[in-house]
């Protein structure tokens, strides 16, 4: 038996993997901004409740980032232009890149919200009956939502039918994140009395020194929110303050104060990923609901794992685009499915990047995937019916001009599929 070289051993390797020998461990060891950002503001640092054994011992302390207010009542904030509900783009996209948030005024009709609405309420109670709620601190969490009602697929789509004002939305995350970009989840979060507040966080957890946002989240109240009910605790500006902080190696100051968000049901508040926010406290007997639809650009892992957790009923009648919101569209050279989809740009409806088929497949006890063959495999083996034959077979199909993207080919090249496509689904 040959031995392993030493410079292969665990023990060696470690032995010269001392920290400071180590490559990049500046920036992956790096807890900034937070650091810095709890040392220099400690009225932020909160930890909440982990078990329910803990639920309800927190106690409030005056002058903590959630003993706040609405921007228009706070002394700090008063007079400064903070964002306004509006249909105006130009005013919304200012808003975004001065204050990281902005407000569409009606997003939602009336009519939408009462659909959502009821829709939610009647869920919770199920998931309450049926023991599967999702406790939070704050109350109850609705995840998953795109199996849960057929309004939701088009909330998520923000199909007109569902969003009157979705093509504007869409407008305003395409101009944050680029085109091709993905939903992340779809949680109706619900704030209870006795709720407490989440501790400020960015949703964005990952290169925090970008200049522009990689994650962003639309936050739909379906009930008005404000200072009494829990409206988002967030502090206006700080994507900016943090962003440059990081990218610039130096420590972050003394920031100013939070505010609660303040807003009519049916407004969608579009976040930048990196804005400080956390959930308020409702300090009402009426349930507090905000929709949280987080977007990101494309080759971020989702916080939903729609590949499995998507009913198959939801996936058949899916459009094109809302399975690309959900990730079953390859991208560039990303989330293909035993090589389908390499070359496709991950737009919707992108031929050569449809991947659903695969999880169709699956669903049904069918998925036959092309394991291990070499020059001494049976005929059976190598004329098989697998799956990736009939994708590929529909995409060629489907796509004149697209690339089928079978062989990694990343520059768009069509490789060979050996034998002809058999059973096309
Ligand atoms: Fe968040």
């Amino acid at each position: 038996m040959n031995s392993i070289p030493p410079e292969f051993e665990p023990a060696t390797i470690k032995s010269r993997s001392a920290p400071e020998m180590q490559m990049y461990r500046a920036e992956v060891a790096s807890q900034e901004p937070m650091k810095s950002l709890l040392e220099n503001n400690p009225d932020i640092y909160f930890v909440t409740p982990m078990r329910s054994s803990s639920w309800g011992e927190w106690e409030f302390k005056r002058g903590s980032y959630y003993d706040t207010t609405i921007g228009e009542k706070h002394a700090f904030w008063q007079g400064k232009d903070l964002p306004q509900p509006s249909k105006d783009l130009g005013q919304l996209r200012a808003d975004m890149l001065k204050w990281g948030y902005c407000k569409v005024e009606n997003a939602l009709s009336a009519e939408q919200v009462a659909v959502i609405k009821q829709r939610v309420m009647e869920q919770a109670e199920g998931e309450r009956l049926a023991g599967v709620a999702q406790k939070t601190p704050s109350g109850q969490n609705i995840n998953c939502c795109v199996n849960k009602g057929q309004c939701f697929e088009g909330f998520i789509e923000q199909h007109p039918s569902a969003v009157q004002g979705g093509a504007l939305i869409e407008q305003l995350v395409t101009e944050a994140l680029g085109v091709g970009w993905i939903c992340t989840s779809l949680i109706a979060a619900i704030s209870l009395q006795g709720g407490v507040p989440q501790a400020l966080h960015q949703d964005q957890n990952n290169a925090l020194d970008s200049r522009s946002p990689m994650t962003i989240n639309i936050l739909t109240p379906i009930t008005d929110v404000d200072e009494a009910n829990g409206g988002t605790l967030l502090i206006p500006g700080s994507h900016l303050v943090l962003s440059e902080a990081v990218r610039e190696h130096k420590p972050v100051g003394k920031l100013p104060p939070a505010i609660n968000l303040d807003a009519k049901a049916g407004t969608m508040v579009i976040t930048d990923g990196r804005l400080l926010h956390g959930t308020g406290i409702n300090h009402t007997d009426v349930p507090r609901i905000v929709m949280l639809n987080g977007m990101q650009k494309s080759f971020l892992r989702q916080q939903e794992n729609w590949m499995l957790s998507v009913s198959p009923k939801v996936l058949k009648r899916a459009s094109h685009k809302l399975l690309h919101r959900m990730g079953y569209q390859a991208t560039t050279g990303t989330q293909t499915n035993e090589g389908h989809g390499f070359g496709a740009k991950g737009l919707a409806g992108e031929a050569a990047g449809a991947t659903v088929d695969f999880r169709l497949a699956a669903d049904r006890g069918q998925y036959l995937r092309v394991g291990e063959l070499g020059p001494n495999s049976t005929q059976e083996e190598l004329q098989a019916a697998y799956t990736l034959r009939d994708v590929v077979s529909k995409a060629r199909a489907g796509g004149k001009s697209a690339p089928v993207g079978i062989g990694g080919s990343t520059d768009g090249t069509v490789s060979t599929l050996g034998a002809p496509a058999t059973n096309p689904s």
